[in-house]
């Protein structure tokens, strides 16, 4: 049973979970419509000062599952595909993108862990109509590309129900059905990329079977198991 707990406004979600983390059960997902210290990976900013978008965190206390990112970006490909009706893009490890003149991000997962406890943030672009001009190079929101209004509480409810089945699917059966639909949704894929801050510099292939990234560069084939991907493609074609 979720037990949810809604912020107008608070620093982040996943940095109240960690505060808090005695206290909250497992299973509790805190949702804030504004975060004025918004976090993504690798130290970044998150922006969150539309309450348009949906930020939100979820605490999971022994989950322990290697690609736990790729599933959560799985079910929030499906989450989008069956409330919007289209198939976005899946960058690994976890972002959502959409393809337009260039690809453009509409979710990112941030997924920390301490002990037995898991805090899995997310934050999707949900109903922006409109984003200040450096982030609206490299993001969009699924309103602005769909032209649909979506309701908070429908898109997470439609998410925990495709994640919880998710989580049990993996738990019975696997990585290999998550990793197809990784795979047949992959953004870059067969594309130059680089990673590892530009030491690794290839084509991107595919997921592997423990969800690491293979990557074709001019002597072997490597596999990574974290880092950032970066298209080193001019735009022109996608
Ligand atoms: C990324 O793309 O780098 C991950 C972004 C994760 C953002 C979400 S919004 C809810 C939760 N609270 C945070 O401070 N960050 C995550």
């Amino acid at each position: 049973m979720l037990q949810a707990i809604w912020f107008e406004s608070i620093g982040s979600t996943q940095d109240y979970i960690k505060s808090h983390i005695n206290e909250l059960l497992d299973d509790t997902v805190v949702v804030a419509n504004l975060q004025t210290n918004g976090r993504g990976r690798y130290g970044h900013v998150w922006y969150s000062s539309l309450k348009e978008g949906l930020y939100f965190s979820i605490l999971k206390k022994y989950l322990n599952i290697d690609s736990l990112s790729l599933i959560v970006g799985v079910s929030l490909f499906k989450t989008i595909k069956n409330i919007y009706g289209f198939e976005p893009l899946i960058k690994w490890p976890n972002d959502i993108y959409i393809l337009l003149e260039k690809p453009k991000k509409v979710a990112g997962i941030l997924i920390e862990r301490s002990k037995e406890n898991t805090i899995i943030g997310i934050g999707v672009n949900l109903n922006q109509e409109d984003f200040p001009q450096d982030i609206s190079i490299m993001a969009t929101s699924l309103k602005l590309f769909s032209g649909k209004s979506v309701e908070k509480k429908y898109f997470l409810s439609t998410f925990f129900e495709a994640f919880y089945e998710d989580i049990r699917y993996f738990s019975m059966y696997g990585f290999e059905a998550f990793r197809t639909i990784i795979n047949d949704h992959l953004l870059y894929k067969n594309k130059l990329v680089s990673a590892n801050d530009g030491k690794v510099c290839g084509i991107l292939k595919e997921v592997d079977k423990s969800g690491n990234i293979i990557i074709e560069t001019n002597k072997h084939k490597m596999s990574l198991n974290a880092g950032e991907l970066n298209s080193i493609r001019a735009q022109e074609s996608w």
